[in-house]
């Protein structure tokens, strides 16, 4: 047996070798996603009232490939509104899944035919932007591989799909919004998981090297993450090869890692049988808490982090910053307005958030303008300026950028589609607008964005 068989037999790659049906979708027959009601045992009962892609899992990492067409059939299985879109994927307008801003609502028992081709290889996800927190919460997050068209070489690629659930101590859902948390930091879960498994343990060939790719698809936690092995190294951020050395957290000092945000890792998982290399993450006033495991299993690969070449850079445009127009946004409080009106994807009933002090309508974009109009091809510089005292993951669709500067700390030039906006922090961000149409531009605070952070960027 050699080292690739090897690897698409053990569990935790399985989904690599498609034999689940559902990687591989060739570019001409659509790949059916069908959003249902679920049921899941997070702990001993089943938790009812879950929405997945199908009746028991959770939803599945979903594999392209670089610069190869994707034809994806979303089906509404369900009776609320929907609507699907591919986080950070630098896609075509009318496939970017927001209602009423590239698309109409799905309603139950329709379809939508999303085809597109990823030009960048990375760690991406998938959630709906209709009905957004409360198909969210219940378990609609899924991961989007997609592969560089020539392999990098790694002995294992292990996909960590981080998000908390709320729930009671008999399994059931507790209410997934608060008006307190949605006017502060958001309202946390209280059963965190990884692939929706509490501190899920994964095989992988001792000595070998493995991809892991860590995604916070949370609505609301902001998570701090290390490793417990030093033989490890950041080779991607929000998708995007890391073209710098970036330091490896610690206990000490965490990585931040917002809703919405990715960080994979090259790990060389250790050299002894049944040793581990874990994903951990540092939360308020409780012991440090394993999320997920690598385990080494197998006679030992004996491989060096070293022998990896830096990941191909993807193929984003580099902004003039000499010849850049500069736009302000300022992310803050709501001014006294009318009530929120959502259409049909769902009120949170509350307007707490505006970005420069025009709250968006939850998921809907009706009734306002774009926020700035971009001319294709130019660049651009954002000053993002945070006035409220919580934290704040700023997404922008379509377009990545790059975080040029801050007033609190030194951002290292990552191109990335999201943002994490300190308290009282100023950011610019810089970018070219080399993708036409509508693009939603909103916190990534689930809670937030329902509640007025939200807006879009026009690009024409
Ligand atoms: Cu990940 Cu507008 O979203
Ligand atoms: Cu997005
Ligand atoms: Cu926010």
């Amino acid at each position: 047996m050699n080292r690739r068989d090897f690897l698409l037999g053990t569990a935790a790659s399985a989904g690599a070798l498609g034999a689940g049906g559902w990687s591989l979708a060739s570019a001409a027959a659509a790949q059916r996603l069908t959003i249902q009601p679920a049921s899941f045992a997070f702990r001993n009962t089943p938790t009812r009232g879950l929405v997945s892609l199908s009746p028991d899992a959770p939803p599945p990492v979903l594999f392209g490939t670089q610069g190869e067409p994707m034809n994806l059939r979303v089906e509404n299985g369900t009776e609320d509104y929907t609507a699907m879109h591919w986080h950070g994927l630098r896609i075509a307008n009318a496939m970017d899944g927001v209602p009423y801003l590239t698309q109409m609502p799905i309603a139950g028992g329709e379809s939508f035919d999303y085809t597109f081709t990823p030009p960048d290889a990375g760690t991406y996800w998938y959630h709906p932007h209709c009905m957004t927190m409360a198909q969210m919460a219940h378990g609609l997050t899924g991961v989007m591989v997609i592969r560089e068209a020539e392999d990098p070489g790694f002995d294992g690629d292990q996909v960590v799909n981080l998000r908390d659930f709320r729930l009671d101590d008999a399994g059931a859902f507790l209410p997934y919004y608060t008006a307190r948390g949605a006017a502060r930091g958001g309202t946390h879960g209280n059963v965190l998981t990884a692939n929706w498994l509490q501190a899920p343990v994964y095989d992988h060939p001792a000595g070998g090297l493995v991809r892991l790719r860590v995604v916070n698809s949370d609505t609301t936690r902001i998570y701090k993450l290390h490793l417990s092995t030093d033989q490890a190294r950041i080779i991607a951020w929000d998708g995007h090869p890391a073209e710098i050395e970036l330091p490896l957290p610690s206990a000490k000092e965490p990585l931040l890692v917002g809703p919405g945000q990715r960080v994979d890792f090259a790990v060389q998982m250790p050299a002894g049988e049944e040793q581990t290399a874990d994903l951990l993450a540092e939360l308020p006033g409780q012991p440090t808490r394993t999320m997920a495991q690598l385990r080494s299993v197998g006679a030992g690969l004996a491989r060096d982090l070293r022998e990896l070449k830096p990941l191909p850079a993807n193929p984003v445009a580099r902004p003039d910053l000499a010849n850049a127009e500069v736009h302000d946004f300022v992310f803050g409080w709501t001014p006294e307005g009318g009530p929120p009106n959502d259409g049909y994807c769902g009120s949170m009933g509350y307007s707490f958030w505006s970005i420069n002090r025009t709250p968006w309508a939850g998921d809907a974009a009706k009734g306002t303008g774009p926020l700035a109009v971009l001319e294709r091809g130019k660049s651009y510089v954002l000053r993002l300026r945070n006035e409220s005292p919580n934290l704040h993951p700023i997404h922008l669709h379509g377009l990545a950028f790059v975080p040029i500067r801050s007033n609190l700390r030194k951002l290292p030039p990552l191109v990335t589609d999201t943002l994490l906006l300190l308290k009282d922090e100023v950011v610019e961000i810089a970018l070219v607008a080399d993708n036409p149409g509508d693009w939603a531009f909103h916190c990534h605070v689930i809670e937030h964005q329902k509640t007025g952070l939200a807006g879009y960027i026009r690009v024409v």
